[in-house]
């Protein structure tokens, strides 16, 4: 039997994990928005793509919640996108109502589901969900990390010239102006990236991911990056009904956890089938560890508006 996936929000983010996720074949697919006819034509185009793509999924468009009924995970994207000069930050008090009537909803047809946060700001929205959820941290969970470290891997391995998979690369912290890409665990190949380029390159990377959403929103100029954030999503789902155990960062709320309590931010954590099935503490240098003290800290700055 194929699993269910619902996807809320048909707009670019929602719209693209959907379909690399109906690529895969493993899992219905269930588009939901509210704009009339928006996930009902995008359903219907992807559907008419899975002869092309080899896929027996069964995807629908739909403006109704009952339709998610059931579903192994639901994936929450609904909300606006920054614009140019914006920070994630400032979209709290629109997408945190959003994020808030989206979940009843989710709840109320999916009580056993995974629910996987990507709206902005990202590190709220994630607690939002399991705020109005009540479900366990380990259920609910945001995508941020695998989106950020893709782009650290992305520019290494431009800079390098090797493969992209050879790259791995770990951010850490909240989706925001203080994540913590750590380039200590950052390798090539099994090399640590430090014996293969000078300081200076790797610090002219760093800032670019930091930077990396920022940059395709001057570019766009009418939203947000899409591609990444939606496939970043999409490999998070795999790892989950292929119960594959695959190590990720993810956006989770942390209970003492790296000496965090009560914050949701980006940690290496143990993806399968049960959502998250361990949270892996390493090891941090003292640097390292104030950095991601210092971004819990300014998740906890944004999550507070929220009241909750
Ligand atoms: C980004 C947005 C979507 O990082 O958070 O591109």
């Amino acid at each position: 039997m194929r699993s269910k996936v619902s996807v809320i929000g048909a707009g670019n983010v929602g719209a693209t994990c959907a379909f690399g996720i109906a690529g895969k074949g493993y899992a219905d697919v269930v588009l939901v928005d509210i704009v009339d006819g928006l996930p009902q034509g995008k359903g219907l185009d992807m559907l008419e793509a899975a002869p092309i793509i080899s896929s027996d999924a069964r995807i629908i468009g739909t403006n109704s919640y009952e339709d998610t009924a059931e579903s192994d995970i639901v994936v929450i994207t609904s909300g606006i996108p920054r614009k140019p000069g914006m920070s994630r930050d400032d979209l709290v008090l629109t997408n945190m109502k959003i994020v808030r009537e989206v979940t009843q909803n989710v709840v109320r047809y999916s009580p056993e589901c995974i629910i996987i946060v990507v709206c902005n700001p990202l590190d709220a929205m994630t607690q939002m969900a399991l705020h109005v959820s009540r479900f366990s941290r380990f259920r609910v969970f945001g995508q941020s990390g695998v989106l950020d470290s893709a782009r650290f891997r992305t520019f290494i391995a431009r800079e390098l010239d090797v493969s992209v998979e050879d790259v791995f690369a770990c951010v850490l912290g909240g989706h925001g102006d203080t994540m913590v890409p750590v380039t200590r665990l950052c390798t090539v190949g099994g090399i640590p990236v430090s014996e293969l380029l000078p300081k200076e390159k790797i610090d002219s990377l760093v800032s670019r991911t930091v930077n990396g959403g920022a940059e395709i929103v001057a570019l766009l100029k009418t939203g947000s990056a899409f591609y990444a954030p939606g496939i970043a999503v999409a490999q998070m789902v795999d790892a989950i009904i292929l119960d594959r155990k695959k190590i990720l960062p993810c956006a989770t709320l942390l209970e003492g956890e790296y000496g965090i309590d009560g914050a949701v931010v980006g940690v290496p954590v143990k993806l399968g089938k049960n959502g998250i099935e361990q949270i892996m503490e390493i090891k941090l240098t003292p640097d390292e560890a104030s950095a991601l003290k210092k971004s819990a800290d300014a998740v906890r700055k944004v999550t507070k508006v929220m009241q909750i």
